[in-house]
Formats: C-alpha cells, structure tokens, sequence
C-alpha cells in the first residue's frame, strides 16, 4: 500500500506508508546506553526501522528531515558508524556535518570536549558522538543542548550498534527468545559484547561467553547481566558450545587497548571462523561479526548463506535512520 499518515514522508513523488503516528517517547532525548531501552520500546525501534528499510527499498531517499543537520563527531576511527549515519540522515533528507578526523578540528589546539560539543550543537540538530573515553558520551550530554548519541565509548558501550545486532538477529531468525546465542573473541574490551549482553537481558535467551582467560568479559558486566536474569555461561573453547549454538557472534581483539605486543600477539588469532568450522555448526546458524574482521573469519566464509556480517551492515542503517528520527521526534 501506498500512502501517508498524517505528519508522514512524501517521497519523490511516491507516497509511502510509514505507520501509525507514534508517541514520541524518544524526541530530544540522548541516547547513551541500550539500559535506556525496555522491550517495549525495541519492538518500537524495529517497528521503525523496519519502514525505514521498506521506505529505503521504495525511494531510496525521502524528505522526513529536511532542513535538519547532524554532527558526526568521531575522535577515534569508524568506517561503519560513521558512514551509516551520515547515509541515514542524508536518505531521511537532512544533512551531515562530518568530523571523522578530530585531529583536523579544533580538538588538535586542545579544545576539550564540553567545548566542541557545545559549539556543534549550535550548528546542529543532533549529535553523534564516538570517543575514546568510556562515559564520554554521557559527559558531552551534560554540556550538549541538543541529543547525543553515543557511536562508543573507549570500552563502555556501542548501543546503536547493539540495537542493530538485536534487529539482525530477529530478521535472520525471525525471532530472539529461545536462541543460544554464543559470543566469541575479545568480551574484555569489546564494547560491543557489553552493549548487547546488557540487550539481550531483555529476552529469554541462553548465552555462551568463550573468550581466552585474559578477556573475558569484565566483572562487573558479567554481574550486572546476570542479576537481570541472563542465563551467561563461559567458555575457553568454542567446540564445546558450537552444535547447540544458533547466533554465533564474533569480536575481533581490540588492539588498540593493549600495552604492549607480545600480549596481544598471545591471544589475536586465538579463535578463527574457517570453512571446517562452519561445515560442524548448525545448518540455521548465523554467523555475524560487528566489524572491522582482523583474520577473525576467514574469507572462505563469506560465501555460506550463514555468514551475515554484510546484511549486518545494511540492517544497521535503517535502526540508525530510525534512531534519528525518534529523536527528531520525526517516526
Ligand atoms: N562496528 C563498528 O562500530 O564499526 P566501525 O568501527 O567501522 O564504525
């Protein structure tokens, strides 16, 4: 069906439905970890996404946002973040202001973050933020006048990054409660694990932690998951979880954080996805990866219907359209 509710998109031409009118309950406001989020309100975010994805099948591009502009703050690299959500809200018909280089900025005179995050929410609608430093996400919002998202924060949390897991998972299974679902690599410094263990506390999910003694997940996480009721168990050896495993999520080792080579050179490669690990997995299996892969999975995989790390990728710019445009008050 083609057409549109009250206060929904026309699109180049085509009128296309985007839903129901909604409650508003995310416009203005930040979005700092995935704690922020009952169960209620990620049907809500996949109810969204899923007509950004219908609308971005349809027309591609459309004017929900125009006039609105983004600042795209990242003071540590990103291929994915960045780019998906400069793509998200061009294709909701707003702009972007990219800093993928802070060193480019005045952050390289030694401008400090409540001051570069005060100056862009002049300019700007909306804010996205990665940083190297876990919490400061939660510092540029004490100072921001406008919302903060946070891209990830040193080994804190990835929330937009978790939402979009979340969404690949109901889409390549249909479905979350009842999966064992195994987390695989780096759960130490790997904020991605964080966020989406904390996610997944919302559903009736077994969980599966296999990592090498060094990185297991953080106490604290481990704790705070579990007393929500996440059944967590952990793991040295991936061949002990494997047949019963239906999500496989695998973590690179974060290089970044480690003081010195020999460290890391002990546990990088620890674990590798080959085409031999597939062929002992579960036929339904799905194989996802957050991404950037260092040697992780091999490329023998990516061929195997199983391996869903690209559709990831694709999921993840529609749960950031929709993201942005709760938070304009827009969905
Ligand atoms: N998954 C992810 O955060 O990728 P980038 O570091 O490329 O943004």
């Amino acid at each position: 069906m083609e057409r549109v509710q009250a206060g929904h998109a026309p699109m180049l031409g085509k009128r296309v439905e985007l839903g129901p009118p909604r409650d508003g309950r995310f416009k203005g406001k930040h979005i700092l970890s995935v704690n922020q989020f009952s169960r209620e309100d990620l049907e809500y975010v996949f109810s969204v996404a899923e007509e950004m994805r219908t609308a971005v099948e349809l027309v591609g591009t459309f004017d929900l946002l125009k006039g609105k502009v983004l600042a795209c703050l990242f003071y540590s690299p990103s291929t994915r973040t960045s780019s998906s959500f400069i793509a998200a809200v061009e294709r909701l018909g707003g702009s972007a202001i990219p800093i993928n280089e802070v060193k480019y900025s005045s952050v390289s005179k030694g401008e400090s973050l409540p001051d570069t995050v005060r100056t862009l929410a002049a300019y700007a609608d909306l804010i996205v933020l990665r940083h190297p430093e876990t919490g400061a996400a939660a510092t540029a919002a004490r100072y921001s006048g406008k919302p903060i998202i946070n891209a990830g924060d040193g080994q804190g949390e990835h929330p937009t990054q978790a939402l979009l897991d979340l969404f690949t998972i109901r889409h390549e299974r249909g479905h979350v409660d009842g999966l064992t679902i195994t987390l695989l690599g780096d759960l130490k410094y790997g904020r991605t694990v964080h966020s989406l263990a904390r996610l997944l506390t919302k559903h009736d999910v077994k969980v599966r932690m296999v990592s090498p003694e060094t990185l297991r997940l953080p106490r604290d996480v481990l704790e705070e998951v579990r007393s929500r009721g996440l059944m967590v168990t952990e793991h040295a050896s991936l061949e002990e979880v494997l047949p019963d495993t239906d999500v496989l999520y695998v973590t690179r080792v974060q290089k970044e954080y480690f003081d010195d080579q020999a460290a890391y050179d002990a546990v990088q490669g620890s674990y590798v996805i080959t085409a031999d690990t597939m062929r002992r997995a579960r036929k339904d299996m799905v194989l996802m990866h957050p991404l950037p892969r260092v040697g992780e999975i091999a490329m023998e995989v990516d061929d195997d219907p199983r391996a869903a790390y690209f559709r990831q990728v694709q999921y993840g710019l529609y749960v950031r359209m929709a993201l942005i445009a709760m938070v304009m008050g827009r969905a």
